[in-house]
């Protein structure tokens, strides 16, 4: 069975991308329009997804009104994967104020292109209620975000209560992901087909850390 991926076909989502895949792009904005990303991608996936609960307000004008308003009782987490993970969180966490944030380190060995944990900050024990959104820009092979799955179901996380956001996810990783966790739900501006012998996303936006960072 497949991913449940959303694309959304929106014009600042596709300038931010086109900012990002462009190898002109100096590091300030590159990180300028990752956050961007972030918060865009996070709209879209919030759309069907925030709990709400109907309260009684009155306007200044002395009508009283059923309205809506976020139900921040219901316990909600970011979970970013360093060190990328953190130009998009810039953008998801304004959008969700309330939300915990636990962040978790994976290295990618190069030359394995498998990943390795070398930090949680993930609690031992997590509610089955919680909802968990995941920055992960790059689904290159699928392989951290599996692990960090697998790390937080293991931990007490309802999987339907997970939702991805991304920036490139390529098929193959789709693929992956898919076979392991069918029906995740994964918001991303762009699927690109290919890896390159690296493991690195073709045409993809080159090493999303680095660009952030400044680092080589
Ligand atoms: N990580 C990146 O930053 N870029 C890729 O293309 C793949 C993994």
């Amino acid at each position: 069975m497949a991913v449940n991926v959303l694309v959304p076909q929106h014009p600042l989502i596709g300038h931010f991308l086109s900012v990002c895949r462009d190898r002109t792009t100096p590091m300030p904005q590159f990180r300028a329009a990752m956050a961007e990303l972030g918060r865009w991608l996070t709209y879209e996936t919030c759309r069907d997804w925030l709990p709400t609960q109907k309260v009684e307000i009155e306007t200044p004008l002395d009508v009283k009104l059923s309205a809506t308003r976020l139900d921040w009782e219901q316990p909600i987490a970011i979970v970013p994967i360093l060190r990328a993970a953190l130009a998009l969180t810039e953008g998801c966490m304004p959008l969700l104020p309330h939300a915990r944030v636990y962040h978790v380190g994976y290295r990618r060995d190069e030359e394995t292109a498998e990943a390795h944990c070398y930090m949680s900050g993930v609690p031992d024990k997590l509610s089955p209620q919680e909802r968990f959104l995941l920055p992960e820009p790059m689904l290159a092979t699928g392989g951290t975000l599996i692990q960090l799955m697998q790390e937080l179901t293991s931990r007490g996380a309802d999987t339907a209560k997970i939702r991805v956001v991304s920036v490139i996810a390529s098929r193959p990783a789709l693929q992956r992901i898919g076979a392991a966790y069918p029906g995740l739900h994964i918001t991303c501006a762009a699927i690109d087909d290919k890896l390159d012998e690296r493991s690195y996303i073709v045409p993809g936006l080159g090493d999303a850390g680095d660009r952030a960072f400044g680092t080589e």
